[in-house]
């Protein structure tokens, strides 16, 4: 495996850099504390390409490789993972979805728009009964003929309330089990979609968490994505890349935790000497830094198998269950080296401690990855 980055790999991680200290970090904390959506930021991501990094040139993307795309989401991660965690969906559940499966009509209306930043995408797969167990769809998606009528209810989605256009997982035909899941294309303010209101969260609080209400949504059959029964296959697809998305999320997560502990440390004084000369302490900054190296290169070899279209879903499974151990690991002795003072916001460590603990959660919690690594190993 080759860890010499392009030129053009490094500036890309540049530019995402200055955009996150130059435009994502004033006001991080204030949008955090008032669970603001960081709407000005994403635009501006937008704007400079970051919200579809991957996707054709013709359709407005960037025309990027997935070890841009990891880079960049580690340095955004490190400021503002509200920030990281709309590009993460956008980038790899959506525009990577609709590019990879969508139809030349489908990637005209939705993935060009989406690609460029001008709108916002979700994907809607978890219901309140059905999470980790995704294959138990409650919300169905009727056969109407020309039309799929939509009924039921989606939990936890990330850009709800922002996004224009959702992807939503539904049962088709339940005597297919998973193989009558279709994923279907809906657009906000479609007669009867109703957004629930904003989740009151932890942590990633800027972040725009709601549920999505259909009651009797009439859905054209062209914005089904591939063929009838393939919405199942199509969502775990689309979530082995995502799961990239989200180690990388983790990543930059736990190194901005060390970046700041590593400043601190040599900064503050105790007993006539900066922290960073206690030997307690020295320890710390070396175990975070060796396992956020270690994650890195997991992240990194992810990426690069799927760069060079080799199977990548235990790589994937194994970079997000371990990046996002080590981000809560990081970020909690982030936090012990900062003493007091990281315990209020001031600081962001405490932040990123909050921050880190949903990457062991979504997008396949950190049992799921096990089983997904165990079915890969054990195939
Ligand atoms: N890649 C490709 N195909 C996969 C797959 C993968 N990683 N995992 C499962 N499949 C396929 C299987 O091959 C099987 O297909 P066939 O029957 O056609 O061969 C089908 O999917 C069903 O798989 P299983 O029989 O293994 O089903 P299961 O119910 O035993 O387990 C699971 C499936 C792996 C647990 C799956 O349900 C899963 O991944 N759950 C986690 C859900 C998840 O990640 N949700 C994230 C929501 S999005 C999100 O969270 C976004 C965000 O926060 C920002
Ligand atoms: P459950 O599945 O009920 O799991 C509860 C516990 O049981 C977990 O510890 C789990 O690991 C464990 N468990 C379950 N099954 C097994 C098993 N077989 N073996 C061992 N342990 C098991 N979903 C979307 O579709 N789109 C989004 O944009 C999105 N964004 C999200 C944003 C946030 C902030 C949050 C909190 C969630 C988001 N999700 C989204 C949902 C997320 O993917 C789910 O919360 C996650 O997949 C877990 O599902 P669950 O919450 O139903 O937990």
């Amino acid at each position: 495996m080759n860890f010499e980055f392009t030129e053009e790999q490094i500036a890309v991680k540049e530019a995402a850099r200055e955009l996150a200290q130059t435009d994502l970090l004033p006001g991080v904390i204030e949008r955090d504390e008032k669970q603001e959506f960081p709407k000005e930021q994403i635009k501006k991501m937008g704007e400079l390409g970051f919200m579809g990094m991957m996707v054709d040139p013709k359709y407005n993307g960037g025309g990027m490789d997935t070890v841009s795309y990891v880079l960049a989401m580690e340095e955004i991660s490190k400021v503002d993972a509200s920030c990281s965690v709309s590009m993460s969906v956008n980038n790899s559940l959506v525009c990577w979805g609709l590019e990879k499966y969508g139809t030349e009509e489908q990637k005209e209306k939705y993935l060009k728009p989406l690609a460029a930043g001008e709108i916002i995408g979700a994907f809607a797969l978890s219901e309140p009964e059905a999470g980790s167990d995704a294959t138990s769809q409650r919300t169905t998606a009727e056969d109407k003929g020309d039309y799929y009528l939509l009924n039921g209810t989606k939990n936890w989605i990330t850009n709800g309330n922002s996004a224009s256009v959702y992807i939503v997982i539904a049962q088709t035909d339940p005597e297919k089990k998973h193989r009558g899941i279709n994923a279907i294309i809906v657009e906000k303010g479609q007669e009867g979609f109703t957004i629930g209101p904003k989740e009151n969260k932890l942590g990633i609080r800027g972040s725009d968490t709601h549920s999505l209400m259909f009651s009797d949504v009439k859905v054209p059959k062209e914005n089904r994505i591939g063929e009838d029964g393939f919405g199942f296959k199509f969502a775990m697809q689309v979530l082995n890349g995502g799961r990239i998305g989200i180690a990388s999320q983790a990543l930059g997560i736990a190194s901005g935790a060390l970046e700041l502990s590593l400043a601190y440390a040599k900064e503050r004084k105790a007993f006539g000497k900066p922290i960073a000369d206690h030997q307690a302490i020295q320890f710390k900054l070396s175990k975070m830094a060796t396992e956020i190296e270690a994650a890195r290169l997991l992240v990194i070899q992810a990426a690069l198998k799927k760069d060079s279209k080799q199977d990548f879903v235990k790589e994937a499974a194994m970079a997000k269950l371990f990046a996002s151990q080590v981000a809560m690991d990081a970020t909690v002795e982030a936090v012990q080296i900062h003493g007091g003072y990281g315990y209020v916001k001031e600081f962001h460590v405490e932040r990123l401690m909050r921050d880190a603990k949903i990457t062991q959660i979504y997008e396949g919690t950190s049992e799921i990855q096990n089983i997904v690594i165990a079915r890969e190993l054990l195939k």
